[in-house]
């Protein structure tokens, strides 16, 4: 059971930006900017109602929130924002929509969080909805920075007393600007404060706008008491608003995911270069070379492997498999104690059985490598289903398409039962079978089947003709 609702603002169009994607989709860690907000709040208090205000791009913004298993775990909503006209114009929006007429039903407190603070954490989210004392009218996230410019200013009576309002930079004296405590945009609300507020905001202000920051001076002046959270942590609340601070907002978030699976036991030789996505898991054991990149949902086990500079995508690592130099992979499986590259590329749909070698500069598509299998050097196999123990020599090649189409299949199969042995510089032109335990003579362009436990030859025949070149360079001298 939910006790508050969220309102997580997205409308704007984000210009400083300079990009046609709306703000909230620019992507770090593996999501949108707005799904890690999604991601803290699911993981907080799964379940709650969440409404996302949406304007420029709202069509893609909706399309890609829904879709985010992160929001699987929400009641998700959207409410359009027609026109930006400022912040609390926005929460009006979403509290005059039918959304907010349930919240008031419910009696919920409202959260809201702007779409663009990414790294506001779990922890963040868990003290800002801490129950409302019966008196207080909201809580107001603050935080100090080094350099407050562009974010609004906290000014309280006196130095150190309660808050009396937020200024925004561009309303703000000289004084006011030099205040170091700034407003993150997040806040709780008391659900009828808010809703009442929201109605009395005007836009009289530099910008025209109405500002959800004016509902701090509204307690005030009815009396009612602003709880203040006091942030320590300034990375949390970072605003991105130009594609440097999404930069500069990325390497944070990794730098927190990299420590995170440092603390639980993963050996990562230089954190900086190493980029994990939110939604990769690693087991204790496993080391991290410099310059790896593991993406979407990537799961390594126990005491792998991965050596420098590779590329994980969507990929499952089984216990103690060693990724070398440079490999690239994506959609793929493999299998435990496996050696891949270096060099290698696992394309989607490869998946490999335990002890697997795959060497340097082979290519995998769809295709799949029994247990203690070996495609040591310069191959490609597209569609292949490679049995236990075969031994694949220098330069395969699996011909898999021949420009027809069979059965609505373009690629044809490739399949090499167990124990085959396949010589070097073998191509086989599929659909196309070769029996459990045969011989394939290096050379081979094997193109019909090939029986259990027979040879195949398939190369023209070797002639020496003795003395020949001796005739032939007279001739061409
Ligand atoms: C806002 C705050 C400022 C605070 C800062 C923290 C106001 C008036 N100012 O300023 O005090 O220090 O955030 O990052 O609230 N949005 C809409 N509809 C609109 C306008 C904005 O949905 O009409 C959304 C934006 O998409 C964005 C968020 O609200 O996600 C904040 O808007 P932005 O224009 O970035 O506000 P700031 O100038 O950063
Ligand atoms: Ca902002």
């Amino acid at each position: 059971m939910s006790t508050f609702g969220v309102i997580v603002l997205a409308a704007g169009q984000g210009k400083r930006m300079k990009s046609s994607l709306p703000k909230v989709l620019h992507r770090m860690a593996g999501l949108p900017m707005a799904g890690h907000i999604l991601r803290s709040i699911g993981l907080h208090a799964p379940g709650t109602p969440v409404c996302v205000v949406v304007g420029h791009g709202r069509e893609e913004v909706e399309k890609v929130l829904r879709q985010l298993p992160e929001a699987r775990s929400l009641k998700l909503s959207f409410v359009l924002q027609a026109e930006q006209r400022g912040t609390g114009h926005a929460a009006r929006c979403a509290m005059d929509s039918e959304w907010g007429a349930e919240q008031m039903a419910a009696k919920h407190p409202i959260l809201v969080l702007p779409g663009d603070l990414p790294l506001i954490s779990a922890d963040l989210v868990e003290g800002m909805v801490a129950p409302l004392g019966r008196t207080d009218a909201m809580r107001l996230l603050t935080c100090e920075l080094p350099d407050p410019s562009g974010y609004g200013r906290i000014v309280r009576r006196g130095r150190a007393g309660p808050v009396l309002r937020i200024v925004e930079e561009r309303d703000a004296n000289v004084r006011e600007k030099a205040i170091r405590e700034v407003g993150a945009s997040i806040y709780f609300f008391q659900g009828g404060f808010l809703k009442a507020g929201l109605g009395k905001l005007s836009n009289k202000n530099s910008q025209g706008e109405y500002y959800l920051t004016d509902l701090v001076s509204q307690a005030v002046r009815a009396k009612k008491k602003v709880d203040v959270l006091l942030w320590k942590d300034p990375a949390e609340v970072r605003g991105v608003n130009d594609p440097w601070e999404l930069a500069e907002a990325a390497r944070l978030m990794n730098r927190r995911i990299v420590r995170g699976w440092a603390l639980s036991g993963v050996r990562v030789t230089d954190p900086e270069s190493t980029w994990i996505d939110v939604q990769a898991t690693l087991a204790p054991g496993c080391a991290l070379h410099p310059r790896v990149q593991l993406h979407g949902l990537t799961e390594l086990a126990a005491n792998v492997t991965v050596e420098a500079g590779c590329v994980l995508t969507q990929t499952q690592v089984a216990e103690g498999a060693r990724i070398k130099v440079g490999t690239v992979a994506e959609d793929a499986k493999i299998g435990p104690g496996a050696n891949v590259g270096p060099y290698a590329h696992l394309r989607p749909g490869s998946e490999l059985g335990a002890s697997v070698k795959v060497g340097n500069f082979v290519e995998l598509k769809k295709s799949r490598i029994g247990d203690s299998s070996s495609v040591a050097h310069l191959s490609y196999l597209g569609d292949a289903e490679v049995g236990r123990n075969v031994n694949i020599g220098c330069g395969f090649v699996t011909c898999n398409f021949d420009g027809r189409v069979i059965n609505g299949e373009r690629k044809h199969k490739t399949i090499i039962e167990d124990d085959v042995f396949m010589g070097s510089d073998c191509q086989t032109v599929a659909p196309v079978k070769i029996g459990k335990g045969a011989f394939v003579a290096s050379g081979s362009t094997i193109t019909e089947d090939v029986e259990p436990d027979a040879l195949a030859l398939a190369r023209a025949k070797q002639v020496n003709k003795p003395g020949y070149a001796k005739k032939l360079r007279a001739q061409m001298s």
